[in-house]
This record gives C-alpha cells, sequence and structure tokens, in this order.
C-alpha cells in the first residue's frame, strides 16, 4: 500500500515559505464568524516529497498515456498535447466566471463559435454548452421534452429506450419524472420496428436512441423509427455519445432527431474519466429553443457577444455559471485544427481501425470469442466471451483481468447487458495498426495460455500494483474517507 500524504506528514515540514508580511498584522481581519477554532489539518511535507508522492501515484494507474485504452462507449482517444497549452494559456485558465461579459468577449465570442460548430456537426441550429456530462445533457434534453409538451397542454407520461441503451439513459428518464418502456431489439441489432410501433402512442413523450448503438451497429431504419416516433407527436433524442463514428458523415438531424447531446469529453478529446470535468453540451431543433437552458451565449446586433437571461420558457439553470470553459477550448481546438474534412477523417478511421480489429479477432479469437453480431460495425464492436467459459472455463473478466498483464486497459466488460460474456471493444481513430495487432495477438495469447493452464488468468492480473480486486464490494461498501 502506498501511504498517504497525510500519513507522510511531518510537523513543520514545508515545501513553501511565505514572503515576509509587508502590511500591519491584523488579526481580527477575518470576521467572527468565518474562524475555525482550530486550524485545518494540513498535510506538512517538503516539495521533493510530494513530487514524488504524487508521481508513483501516477504510476500505479492505468492511462492513455500509459497505454492502449480500448473501453468500449467511453472513446479513450489520445487527447492532443496541443489542446493543453491552449487550455493553460492566461486569458482561458484564469478568466473568473464572474467577469462581466463585457470584459469576456473573446471567451464569449469561443464559446458561440463552438456552439456554431456543434450545431453544424449535428444539423440542428441551436445548442446550449450549459451540461457538464453526457447524462447531464440527456436530463437537459428530456427536461427540454416536457417542457415542450407541457407548453402545448399536451401531458405525456411514457419515455422509450431500447434495450441497449446506456445505463444513463433509463436513469435519465427516471430523473425527470416519467415512467420508463423499454424496446426490444431485432436479430440485426437494430431497434425491434415492431415493438416500437406498438408501444408508441400518445402517452410517449421521446424516444431516446444512439445511432451506431451501444452494440456499435447502425440502425438503417432510423427514417422510419423517426416517422414512427413523429406520428405521436413525440420528440426523438439522439445519445450523441457515438457520434464519434459520423461526425462529417451523417447528421441526426438529418435522420429525423430533435435533440442530442454530446460528449465533449470524449468526441472532442478531453483527459476524461475518474469524474473529471467534462462537458455535454445540447443541441435542439427550432420548435425545442425556447426551452433551451438559460442564459444563452448570443451575439447582439451591433455584433458583441451576451448572456441572454431574457428567456421565459426556458427550463432554467443546470449547473453554476457557464460550464467547464477548459474542456470548451480544448474540443474548440480540436474541431478548428482538424477542420471539417479532419474530423470527417477521424470518424473514418475510428470504423475502419474498429472492422480491422473485428476482422483481427475474428481470425486470431473467433472460436472462443465470436463477434455478437456478424455485420460490418461502426466505431466499435461487441465480442461475446460465452463459448471460451463453456469451452475453456474463462470469464470474460478474467480475460480482462489478464489483459493488464499485457499492458492494455480491459475494453467494456458485460455490456450491453444483452449480450452475454459481452466485451465492448473502441479502438479509436487515435491507434496505429501495430498496436491494434499486438492487442489482437494479445487475446490469443491469454486464450492459448487459458486452454492449457486456466488459472493463470483466473487468478490474474498478476504484474499490477493491486491485485484482483473486490469490485462488487468497492462499488456496494465504497470507503470514500480516509480514516485520520
Ligand atoms: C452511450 C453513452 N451515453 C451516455 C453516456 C453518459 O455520458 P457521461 O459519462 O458524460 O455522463 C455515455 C458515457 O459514459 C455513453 O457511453
Amino acid at each position: 500500500m502506498t501511504e498517504t500524504i497525510f500519513e507522510r506528514s511531518v510537523q513543520a515540514r514545508r515545501a513553501f515559505v511565505a514572503p515576509e508580511l509587508d502590511v500591519p498584522r491584523d488579526d481580527d481581519a477575518l470576521p467572527e464568524r468565518f474562524r475555525r477554532a482550530e486550524a485545518p489539518r494540513l498535510p506538512e511535507i517538503a516539495e521533493p516529497e510530494i513530487v514524488r508522492h504524487y508521481n508513483r501515484l501516477s504510476r500505479r494507474n492505468f492511462d492513455l498515456d500509459t497505454g492502449f485504452y480500448p473501453l468500449g462507449s467511453c472513446t479513450m482517444k489520445h487527447n492532443p498535447k496541443l489542446h493543453e497549452r491552449v487550455a493553460a494559456l492566461p486569458g482561458h485558465a484564469r478568466l473568473h466566471p464572474l467577469q462581466a461579459p463585457a470584459r469576456a468577449q473573446g471567451a464569449l465570442r469561443l464559446m458561440a463559435e463552438l456552439q456554431a460548430a456543434l450545431a453544424e456537426i449535428a444539423g440542428l441550429p441551436h445548442v446550449s454548452l450549459q451540461p457538464s456530462a453526457g447524462s447531464q445533457g440527456e436530463l437537459a434534453g428530456v427536461l427540454l421534452t416536457r417542457a415542450y409538451h407541457d407548453d402545448r397542454g399536451d401531458h405525456r407520461t411514457k419515455v422509450l429506450t431500447p434495450d441497449t441503451a446506456h445505463g444513463t439513459n433509463p436513469a435519465t428518464v427516471t430523473m425527470a419524472g416519467y415512467e420508463l418502456v423499454k424496446l426490444g431489439t431485432a436479430d440485426d441489432g437494430g431497434v425491434d420496428l415492431d415493438d416500437l410501433r406498438a408501444k408508441a402512442d400518445d402517452d410517449v413523450a421521446c424516444l431516446m436512441l444512439t445511432n451506431p448503438n451501444t452494440l456499435g451497429l447502425f440502425d438503417t431504419n432510423i427514417v422510419e423509427i423517426a416517422h414512427v416516433v413523429h406520428d405521436v407527436g413525440a420528440t426523438l433524442y439522439y445519445d450523441g455519445a457515438n457520434i464519434n463514428a459520423m461526425m462529417g458523415r451523417a447528421r441526426p438531424g438529418d435522420m429525423g432527431f430533435d435533440i442530442v447531446h454530446y460528449n465533449l469529453h470524449k468526441t472532442f478529446t478531453q483527459p476524461h474519466g475518474g469524474g473529471g470535468p467534462g462537458a455535454g453540451p445540447i443541441a435542439v431543433s427550432e420548435r425545442l429553443e425556447p426551452y433551451l437552458p438559460r442564459p444563452q451565449v448570443v451575439r447582439r446586433d451591433d455584433g458583441s457577444f451576451d448572456l441572454d437571461f431574457d428567456r421565459p420558457k426556458s427550463i432554467g439553470r443546470l449547473r453554476g455559471f457557464q460550464g467547464n470553459f477548459g474542456v470548451f477550448v480544448r474540443a474548440y481546438a480540436y474541431i478548428l485544427s482538424l477542420g471539417a474534412d479532419g474530423l470527417k477523417e477521424a470518424s473514418e478511421t475510428a470504423v475502419l481501425n474498429a472492422n480491422y480489429l473485428q476482422a483481427r479477432l475474428r481470425e486470431l479469437a473467433g472460436d472462443l470469442l465470436p463477434s455478437a453480431y456478424e455485420r460490418r460495425c461502426m466505431h466499435e464492436f461487441v465480442l461475446t466471451g460465452a463459448p471460451m467459459k463453456r469451452e475453456i472455463g474463462l470469464k470474460t473478466t478474467d480475460l480482462a483481468k489478464r489483459l493488464l498483464d499485457h499492458g492494455f486497459h480491459p475494453p467494456t466488460v458485460y455490456f450491453p447487458l444483452l449480450v452475454d460474456e459481452a466485451l465492448l471493444v473502441e479502438p479509436t481513430e487515435t491507434e496505429t495498426r501495430e498496436t491494434l495487432d499486438a492487442f489482437a495477438e494479445a487475446i490469443a495469447e491469454i486464450l492459448r495460455e487459458g486452454r492449457e493452464d486456466p488459472e493463470v488468468a483466473r487468478t490474474a492480473p498478476h504484474t499490477t500494483p493491486v491485485r484482483r480486486l473486490d469490485e462488487a464490494g468497492a462499488a456496494k461498501r465504497p470507503v470514500v474517507r480516509q480514516p485520520m
């Protein structure tokens, strides 16, 4: 176990010496009500020890800068270092969130131009940058749907989601106060159209869908799906976490979607994971614009940029200030540095890489680890470990843990739920052919080893700082506070 920074603390050790006070000392300057009886307990530690402590901790983790991270649905792609440089520019990093709009014109312009670029990518005219995660974008989108129907005196009660949906979709539906109705999946991996037709009625407020879906498959019935949904007066919501597969090739707005959320922290490259800062902007069609969160970044007639609070039908604020500005800067830098052609190429390469890796795995491991759907995939694909479990007694989780010993982060496991022993692989566009080959060969090697001695994988990982953890225990009984 690595010691915590508090355990390394030694009284009176310092990393910093404050300069001599050059103003008169006034112990009463801070009003009584803000004072504590005792000083807070802070770690006391010298600078080299701090540097070593955090460096050591960072090396115990697995991250994108360390190795391949094909975590399906999470789009863990390389984050260009240029983005960090521009986000750290003092005018960006030191901007105060309460700065008056007249003195934050550059930042507001950046936000307005990012809104315009995102609108173009989605094919929907109006964007709010305010939501700070994909899931918060979802909540915003469903609240917009409610505001839209309520405004027309049309009080609907249900929201549809397919059984392949990301877990945040049903959670959002419930949080927004709607009844969740699940749609089945057809044999080809798309929405079961008959089930949709049977369940779409006047009580349905919205259908939430991602396309390509979480099986990595493009639903070619999308135009028909949009007709069925619109015919009953409902809205069609696009979970844009998977827009990584489509940028510049196809637009949700053109397919009939009314609301889209983006995951800027995935598709538009930010260091993310572990609950780090994100952004889940939404784009909407004309009829939903009046309900967008308040305030909106707008351009006034005199050309200046401003925050518009005068939005009487708005669903209101979703968070403090305007969102995670550093994330906007990085996404803006990504879009500008790639340009329209570059974004299209990024998506095409993501799809090419996924299909290449799927084909390599079919070749090297297809008998024990076949694709759940033998179709051309988009940016990700699902394998099933059911034959591997049956034939050699290895579960998907064993394979995932053993991959860590080969220096790879495992793909997403046991999701989507409808695939037995699922492994959802998203290689992304930023990986080389050599990396994809090495990953496929590592899987083949683990299966070879598993045939001879399955115990090695069953007890993996063997080379990581911690061995197999009690994941259910960590989720159900988390210890989130370091005992003093
Ligand atoms: C398909 C899909 N939808 C929604 C989300 C939710 O996004 P976030 O994690 O930013 O809340 C994710 C990401 O985890 C996702 O993969």
